[in-house]
Order: structure tokens, then sequence, then C-alpha cells
């Protein structure tokens, strides 16, 4: 008897953007078989700063609540700080991930959602559980031996890592989630550039409660000028707080061509006590783990029927927190078009454009992480160890010298902690993606985009076809607010018009299709827009209209009034059929 088992989409991987594509398709009544050879989720705290624009993804998939109540706060996330050790001399305060005052202003404007810190092993069973309650068929302690496609689907065994049994997978789509050593992107033969294994940094979790060092300066990273650590690219030691204030990960770095350190517990506590400046610190360790910076991207994500994201595209180190966000917003991306296209929605030119709009990205964040790491030269560079005493007193008293050079030093530490607002405040690296590929329309009317502020510090809203849907606090029915990300999304394409935008809405509506809905926002009872929120973000006339898909990108809009319906379905027949490759 032929034991082959059907499904429509095989993911192969359970990581962050394994089970974040599972849960988009199932929530789209896609059958999804996910695998994954590990025997569960990650088993140590890895990604962990979370952006908000992965909240808003997660807040369209139904979890936002969730995720939040296994998070640090955005309050105790942010005064990153650079010292000599937790009780020694402060060197700096670097106010990180839009906590701070100077920015919270600009990232609360920007978003409904919050930033968090939520640790992989935290948000994995959150993502898990959602996925499994959405249907996906998840499978742990299995995996992938081989594939073939051919023209109607993919055919892929799999072997079962108790039993060695083996099985056989027949889909339409194959997704590789399989992380940095993929095997799927090996075997469609992506193309990579870049390097692998520049510098390795070796982590060690413990338990001590830190709360009398920390509360009252709240961060989730701080770093240290310290001989002992100061080793390998970034040359500073690192205790990143998991659970405050008293789970932690302290880490430093190694030179690759050393070999990992091999290090006792008893030396590590040393260090660790170093850090903190307490000599007999009580300290538990539990956890050592080790990861390598990479420098890494593929420039093409799909072949066919066969689609990579997440690490499996991308590698790099964590510096200014990517790899868990990339991986969520790889697969909002990818996840609509396979569903549209396996419906029958959209032709199969919808699946070609995940590569022109997420392989940039890739490319973009692999820089930025690993010019982020680089970029903490600088600070060394103010650290002058010369004088009588130790090192530590020295670069101490040379910081605080009431001498020209201290002015001069001072000022040198001044232009390197601005340099790291690219890392601790880089919104627009964050939301201003702007996606060019044959599933956006541009607008012939708009002119090339003009940035008002620094393109990776700061957010620039926009109705821009290409642009993510601004955020805009709109009031619903029962009186609450809701966001405009509220009103679009979930699956579906969204025509947004306003008071006057009856005719998008009949010729909308005309057109029959359950994956299409309008919102015209003022009158609609659940957009009102009372704060003329929107009236002041939107961009195009009140009888215009944004063509908003289900990942909350503007594909297309229309920035003149249209009164008439046949005009208007006429313009959004056309737009649809482009965007959708349906013509
Ligand atoms: P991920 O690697 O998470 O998942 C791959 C999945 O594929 C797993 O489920 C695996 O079992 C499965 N798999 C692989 N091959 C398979 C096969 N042949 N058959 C079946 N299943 C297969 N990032 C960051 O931003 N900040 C940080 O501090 C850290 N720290 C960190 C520490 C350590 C120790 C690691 C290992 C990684 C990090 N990272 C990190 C990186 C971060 O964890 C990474 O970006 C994401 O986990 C990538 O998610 P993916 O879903 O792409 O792959």
């Amino acid at each position: 008897a032929d034991n082959t088992n059907t499904t429509d989409v095989l993911v192969v991987g359970a990581g962050p953007f394994g089970v974040t594509t599972a849960l988009a398709l199932a929530r789209q009544g896609v059958r999804v078989r996910m695998i994954s050879r590990a025997p569960w989720v990650a088993n140590t705290p890895r990604a962990h700063i979370t952006s908000q624009r992965t909240m808003e993804v997660l807040r369209d998939l139904g979890i936002e609540e969730k995720a939040k109540h296994v998070a640090t706060p955005w309050d105790q996330m942010g005064d990153s700080l650079l010292a000599v050790s937790l009780t020694g001399p402060e060197i700096a305060r670097m106010p990180a991930w839009g906590s701070g005052y100077a920015r919270h202003g600009d990232y609360v404007k920007h978003s409904p959602c919050d930033y968090l810190d939520i640790p992989q092993d935290r948000i994995e069973p959150v993502l898990i559980d959602a996925a499994g309650q959405a249907g996906v068929t998840i499978t742990y302690h299995t995996e992938l031996v081989d594939f073939e496609v051919d023209d109607d689907g993919v055919t892929a065994t799999l072997r079962h890592l108790i039993s060695g049994a083996e099985e056989t997978v027949r889909a339409a789509y194959l997704v590789g989630a399989d992380g940095a050593r993929s095997r799927v992107a090996e075997k469609i033969g992506l193309p990579f550039e870049g390097h692998v294994s520049r510098a390795g940094t070796l982590y060690t979790q413990f338990r001590a409660d830190l709360s009398e060092y920390v509360a009252h300066r709240p961060s989730i990273l701080h770093w240290f000028f310290n001989p002992d650590t100061g080793v390998g690219e970034i040359g500073l030691g690192l205790l990143r707080c998991t659970k405050p204030w008293h789970e932690w990960i302290c880490g430093w770095g190694f030179l690759v061509e050393d070999g990992v350190p091999d290090v006792s517990d008893e030396e590590i506590t040393e260090r660790i006590r170093a850090l903190v400046g307490v000599p007999d610190l009580e300290i538990e360790i539990f956890n050592r783990m080790v990861w390598y910076v990479n420098q890494q991207w593929a420039t093409e994500l799909s072949r066919g029927r066969v689609f990579c994201g997440g690490d499996a595209t991308h590698r790099h180190p964590p510096s200014s927190g990517l790899g868990l966000n990339t991986c969520v917003q790889d697969a909002h991306n990818l996840a609509w078009k396979i569903a549209y296209a396996f419906k029958g929605y959209a032709g199969p030119g919808l699946l070609e454009t995940y590569t022109p709009e997420r392989a940039p990205v890739g490319k973009q964040i692999v820089l930025r992480a690993n010019q982020s790491r680089l970029d903490y030269q600088a600070i060394r560079d103010c650290i002058d160890t010369s004088g009588d005493a130790d090192p530590v007193t020295n670069a101490i008293a040379n910081l605080n010298a009431p001498t020209e050079e201290g002015i001069a030093l001072r000022a040198k530490l001044e232009d390197a902690l601005q340099l790291k607002e690219h890392e601790w405040n880089a919104e627009g690296v964050e939301k201003n993606h702007r996606y060019v590929s044959d599933a956006v329309i541009p607008d012939p009317s708009a002119g090339e985009e003009v940035w008002a502020d620094n393109i990776e510090t700061h957010h620039q809203m926009t109705t821009r076809p290409g642009a993510k849907i601004p955020h805009a606090w709109l009031v619903g029915s029962d009186g609450h607010r809701l966001s405009t990300l509220d009103v679009v999304g979930d699956g579906r394409f969204t025509v947004v018009s306003g008071h006057a935008g009856v005719a998008w809405r009949e010729a909308a509506d005309g057109l029959g299709h359950e994956w299409l809905r309008t919102v015209l926002i003022g009158a609609d009872a659940e957009a009102r827009d009372p704060y003329h929120d929107w009236y002041r973000k939107r961009e195009i006339h009140e009888a215009g209209a944004l063509l908003v898909r289900p990942d909350g990108v503007v594909a297309w809009r229309m920035p003149d009034a249209v009164w008439e319906l046949d005009q208007a379905r006429e313009l959004l027949v056309a737009a649809l059929d482009q965007v959708l490759d349906r013509a």
C-alpha cells in the first residue's frame, strides 16, 4: 500500500521562522505539516529583543497578549550600561530599544505595540501552542532526509529519529526553515554571499539575584570594560538578563583560531564575580552555549515550489537583535503568498515576489548586525589605560580627567555613543522597509521619497506603495481605541478609504472576493477617526484609496478622488490582477 502522507505545505524546521510560517498558513485554512529534528522548542534563551514590528505580526496572528505575558516589559529593557562592573564606576548609560526619554515618543507614535524582551525559549512555546491549536501537524524527532520537486508538488522523505522509520510526504509546497546549516537551501542551490565563523562567543547561563545593582537602572544588557573578559571583536564582557533580575547570561568572545575555551565552572564563577564586582557572590551556573559570528546572506530565497527564510537565508550575530525579528517578518511576507497561490486566489507570479522583497532585507540586516558589532571598537578606543595604576583605574581616571585630554576623550566617547544609536535605537531598520516587486505598484505621482531624518535611526511613516500602512489610533464601535493595523491584515486584502469612499466599497463588494474587504475610516462605526490621526497620516484624498495586502503592506494607492463606481472597479481590478498575478 502507498503510505505517502499528503499535506498542502511541508515546513521543515520549527524555529521562529518555521513555526510563524506554519501558524500564518494554518490560520488561512492551509493544511500544514511541520517537522523538527530537535526534541522540542529552543532549550536556550538565544534571540530575545522583540521589536514592535514583530509584535505587530504577533498581534495579527492573535497571540500578542500571550507573548506579552512571557516578556520582560519595555520599561525594564533599556538603560544599557557601560561600566567597569555592576558595582564599579559607570562609563555611560545607553538608553536602548526606544525605551529612553529621547526616543520613546517616536516609538509609541509609530506602533500600537510594545517593544519587549522575550527570550527564544519563552516565545517558541507560545508560537507552537498557537500553531498546534490552529491545526498544524507537528512532529519532533523527525528529520528531512531528501526531497524531489516536480511540476505539481514536492515529495519529501522524512526519518523518525526514535524509531528510524522513514515516511514519505507529498506537499504542494516546501518551506525550508531549517536554520543556519539549511539542507533545503543547499539542495535547491540558493546563492550566498559573505562568510561564516569569523569570531566566537561563549555564553553561560547562571542564577544570582542582582536586583540591588540593576533594578534602579533597569536594562537587559550590560557591557563591561574588564581586562578578564575583554577578548574578541567586541572586547567587552556582557551580562544579559533573561529574568529580571535573577537569571542571567554571561558572555565573552573568543578567537576562533584558539578553539572553544575550556573554562571550568570555577573560572566562569570568577569572571562573573569580576563583572558584577562582588568577590563572594553566590552563583548557580546551569547552562553553556557557543555561537559564531557569521556574515552571510542568500541573494535568492526560493526555487519554484521551495522557499527558504530565517537563518536558512541570513546568518549574522545578535547585535541589533535582528535574528528572530527578521524570521517573523520573512514568515509574514511568505505565508499569505503561499496561501493565496495554493487557494487559486493568485497566480504563481506572486510567489516570485518573495525574493525581491525579502532578500534585500536579509542582506541589510546581516550587514547592520555585523556593523553594530564592529562599532564597539569606537567605544573601546575611548578606553585609555595609560597611567601608573591598574588598567581599569587608569581608564576611569583618564575619562574623567579635568584636562584638555579628558575633554577630547569625552567628546570621542559621545561620538562613539552616537554611532551606537544605529544599534540601540534603530527604529528605521525595523520599520522603514520599502518593498519593490511585482506585488507592489508604485504611485507615479509620488516622486522619489525624501528621508526627513536618518533612515536607520528614524522611522518615516507613509502610505506609499511598498511601505507598511502607518499606525494611527482609531476608535471602534465599543468606544475603545484600535489601530489602523487592526482593520487590515488577518489574511485578507483591504481597500482603505475615507468618508467619501463609497464608490470603492461598492466596487470591492461587487467583486465578491471573500479575501477582500473595505474599510471607510471615519465613516465606519468600527473604524472612526475622532483623533484625526488617520486624517493626518493617510496622504490620499478622502475619496482616494489604498489597497493593503494581508501583511499590512500598501500594494497600490489612488491618491485622488474617485466617485464613479465603474472607475473604482476598473482601477481595483487592474491593481488586484497585477499584484496577485491574476491576469
Ligand atoms: P532555527 O535555527 O531556530 O531553527 C531551525 C529548525 O530546523 C529547528 O527546529 C531544527 O530542529 C530544524 N532542522 C534543522 N535541520 C533539519 C532537518 N534536516 N530536518 C528537520 N528539521 C531540521 N539571535 C539573536 O538575535 N540574538 C541572540 O542573542 C542569539 N543568540 C543565539 C544563541 C545561540 C546558542 C543560538 C544557537 C542562536 C542564537 N541566535 C541569536 C540566533 C537565533 O536563535 C536565530 O536567528 C533563530 O533561531 C533563527 O530561527 P530559524 O527559525 O530560522 O532557525
